[in-house]
């Protein structure tokens, strides 16, 4: 109860029910169903990928699997949303996809939703640990294009469940790592380890704070109703899309002004150990768009550290105006908000009762993430949909999510 986040409407129904009559009614009897949820992250933002800490919870939503071992070698797979079935050697190959009457072939599937999970085979493959053939059908209630990592859930879905089918021997820091790598060798998203590892190491009613330089970790409980808040999402509406090469670029540029101060400092590895001082020690010596970079991200791993402080000692409008914080940077220094999104902020800014609101996840569209008194949200959701409505010509969809368990096996 206490986790619960929002109210409102959701996208999909799927149920672990629903997917495995789908499986029957294609593939017979038998099929296991794995589930594997999206995230929320309350506060640390592009800091994954420069080895600083982030602070994720899973949610309630996310992909299920109904999936059973084939004879093989090919490997039949349905997906749900996309009302399409592939046919493909997860050993490398496909031999053909069907949607209304279409096929195709080639090495590597064409369909954007196949390269996941062909991708986490070939991974495991890399890893000397090969995946058999399946019958598979997948289908999710996670917000496609809404900054909650839907295509982290597919990944861990199948990658848990290839795991434990096979008898492969993974640990889940591991099978995070492999999703990370299928988004970078078979997607193209140099991402970090945030939405995989949360995917895979969720717990109920606790956020996880996950040192991305180490992989060590740490469960906090996390209970705004019982501090009179809420945590909202409002969509706004801009589906966002990182493979469109924005998100690699600020990768880039973080790395351009490590090796601008590593020049000096060679015990430099990432913007974890760069300071504030050594930042603008070397300000001369980079472009302005890498500097403004890279103080977002260091100013955002401090604002992470002194943000679970305020967590621990229940101090929620502290940690609300950090969030706001957060959004400056993300929208002023690192340049991935939307208008939609700063308008959403903006309101949430000018209202009694906000505690804090910003962007979340990668950016470039996607949800705002709110912490508001209870007392006054139900009401600052509906001027926020009558005004993001007039404004933009679309209503904001508000999403609810309960905090939730990781990947695992349901059926
Ligand atoms: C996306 C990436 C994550 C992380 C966030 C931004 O969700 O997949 O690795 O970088 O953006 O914090």
């Amino acid at each position: 109860m206490t986790n619960k986040i929002s109210a409102g409407s959701t996208a999909g129904n799927i149920t672990a029910e629903s997917i495995g009559h789908e499986f029957e009614r294609r593939y017979g009897a038998g099929a296991s169903v794995y589930t594997a949820p999206g995230r929320v992250n309350l506060i640390g933002e592009h800091t994954d990928y420069n080895m600083g800490f982030v602070l994720p919870a899973a949610v309630d939503k996310g992909i299920m699997v109904a999936i059973r071992p084939a004879a093989g070698p090919l490997s039949r797979i349905y997906s749900v949303d996309y009302d399409s079935e592939i046919t493909l050697d997860l050993h490398g190959g496909e031999s053909g996809s069907t949607k209304s009457g279409s096929t195709k072939s080639g090495d590597v599937p064409n369909d954007q939703w196949a390269k996941y999970i062909y991708g986490v085979a070939q991974e495991m493959a890399t890893r000397g640990r090969s995946v058999g053939a399946v019958d598979a059908v997948f289908g999710g209630n996670v917000p496609l294009g809404a900054g909650m990592s839907s295509s982290a859930a597919l990944e861990s879905a199948f990658g848990f469940a290839f795991n434990e089918m096979f008898g492969l021997g993974f640990t889940l820091a591991e099978l995070a790592v492999i999703g990370q790598m299928t988004e970078h060798n078979w997607v193209g998203v140099r991402c970090g380890i945030m939405d995989q590892f949360i995917s895979l190491h969720g717990r109920a009613g606790q956020v996880l704070k996950l040192d991305c330089r180490t992989l060590e970790f740490e469960y906090k409980p996390f209970s705004p109703a019982e501090h009179g808040y809420r945590l909202v999402l409002v969509d706004s509406m801009v589906k966002h899309n990182l493979s469109g090469g924005e998100y690699n670029e600020r990768r880039e540029q973080c790395e351009e002004g490590v090796r601008i101060v590593a020049a000096h400092h060679p015990e430099v590895q990432s913007l974890r150990d760069v300071s504030p001082e050594m930042l603008e020690r070397y300000r001369g010596e980079m472009p302005e768009l890498v500097y403004r970079r890279c103080r977002y991200v260091v100013e955002e791993i401090a604002r992470l550290v002194d943000g679970c402080d305020d967590l621990d000692a229940g101090r929620y409008e502290e940690f609300g105006a950090r969030m706001f914080e957060t959004h400056r940077g993300l929208s002023q220094l690192f340049n991935v908000s939307t208008p939609e999104l700063d308008f959403i902020v903006d309101l949430a800014r000018s209202t009694e009762g906000v505690a804090g609101a910003r962007l979340m996840g990668g950016g470039f569209g996607g949800c705002v993430l709110h912490l508001i008194r209870c007392s006054v949200a139900d009401a600052y959701l509906a001027d926020v949909q009558a005004k993001f409505g007039a404004e933009f010509g679309l209503v904001p969809r508000i999403i609810e999510v309960v905090i939730s368990d990781g990947a695992r096996r349901l059926v």
